[in-house]
């Protein structure tokens, strides 16, 4: 019999990432492996939805966003982003910040076109270009900064570049791009005329003074920047899936048209709940902010005192650690160990790699808990590993 799935099914796995959540049910562990909060989400915002809900706000909203939460996308990307944004022009909501990268993607991209993708990288990346057609260039992110090489970076651009994935605040390794790093990078989509797709979902957790920075907002970029954020990680609400994606007109239409043929829409009371929501005041990211390094604050220490070797994040709410201080095991066997008989469950550094070999010292740990789960962790940690 031939076979009745794609080529391109076949080209990836299941996510790692996800995997690592049922992994950890099926021996009782304490996940700290997938990225999302053990916590609530905003009691105002949940209230808002049950308002919506109740209001009969259930059906398809339009296609490309409630205008009510377009308006309030707009309102938060100029004031924080610094990003003039128009509303009707510029915005889409999509199905979280997941779905607003693939309909990029497919609204840039045609098959054979190459994306440039710094590596460690989120997961997605990587079957986002397969179901795009596209072939991806990896370039490599390294030292205690995880910076990259200019010149690498300037050879992975040639006539095929269509487009560069920037993702900052950084999954995996917390990394936040400087203002100098995101020059250099548009400076080369300036110069070769390629799109910046930048994954910010992560801009308002930040440690150690570290700013968030759009490349949206540097010189000639707003009109070949596709900005990407969601409510996710910043509203503790990745179940909602609410995303949206800034862009100049041109191709916000053509990720309209991919949008509304993948999803047709989000969850049109949600989305009215997601507007109030980005009308919060400053207190709410402050908080949100306090919370992290907090969390951060609880990790840490305890992950040094296993022998483990992490890199400090400056944003996001993720620790990549080295584990040579503590195995010869690669990541994938020692994160199995970790989680067995009810332990701590990680994310396999081999997931962010396109060797998997590159990864095989790595694993991942996700601090967006209660302080309790990540002192139960911590317990853990030092009990299996100290
Ligand atoms: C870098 C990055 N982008 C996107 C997502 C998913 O965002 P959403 O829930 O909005 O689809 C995640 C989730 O972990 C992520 O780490």
């Amino acid at each position: 019999m031939r076979s009745h799935t794609s080529q391109k099914a076949a080209r990836f796995t299941e996510s790692v990432i996800r995997e690592m959540s049922r992994v950890c049910a099926q021996h009782g562990g304490i996940n700290l492996a997938q990225g999302f909060p053990d916590f609530a989400a905003p009691a105002a915002m949940k209230e808002a939805a049950k308002r919506a809900i109740d209001a009969d706000v259930n059906q398809y909203a339009v296609t490309w966003g409630a205008p009510s939460l377009r308006r309030a996308v707009a309102r938060r990307t100029a004031a924080y982003n610094g990003i003039p944004t128009d509303a009707d022009k510029h915005v889409t909501v999509c199905c979280g910040a997941t779905e607003a990268m693939i309909a990029a993607l497919l609204a840039i991209l045609d098959p054979g076109d190459e994306v440039v993708i710094f590596e460690p990288f989120y997961e997605n990346y990587g079957p986002d270009c397969v179901l795009s057609g596209a072939t991806p260039r990896f370039v490599r992110l390294s030292g205690d900064d995880w910076t990259f090489d200019e010149r690498e970076l300037r050879a992975a651009f040639g006539p095929k570049t269509r487009a560069i994935i920037v993702n900052t605040p950084h999954n995996p390794t917390g990394k936040v791009f400087t203002t100098d790093e995101l020059e250099v990078i548009a400076g080369l989509c300036r110069e070769h005329d390629v799109i910046a797709l930048t994954d910010e979902i992560y801009e308002y957790i930040l440690y150690d003074g570290a700013s968030h920075v759009s490349i949206a907002t540097l010189e000639g970029m707003a009109e070949r920047t596709v900005t990407i954020s969601g409510l996710s990680k910043t509203w503790s609400a990745t179940g909602w899936r609410i995303g949206w994606c800034v862009a100049p007109e041109s191709i916000t239409s053509a990720i309209r048209k991919v949008h509304d043929f993948l999803t047709v829409g989000a969850p049109a009371p949600l989305q009215e709940a997601a507007a109030e929501a980005l009308d919060f005041g400053p207190d709410y990211f402050a908080d949100l902010g306090r919370a992290y390094v907090e969390r951060r604050g609880l990790l840490l220490p305890a992950l040094e005192a296993c022998g483990l070797a992490p890199f400090v994040p400056r944003g996001a709410y993720y620790v990549m650690t080295n584990i040579r201080g503590v195995t010869q095991l690669d990541d994938v066997a020692f994160a199995m160990q970790l989680v067995e008989g009810g332990g701590v469950a990680t994310v396999p550094g081999s997931s962010f790699f396109a060797d998997p070999s590159d990864g095989r010292d790595l694993v991942r740990f996700c601090f967006a808990k209660r302080v309790e789960t990540l002192e139960r962790a911590a317990a853990e940690l030092v009990r299996r590993l100290g």
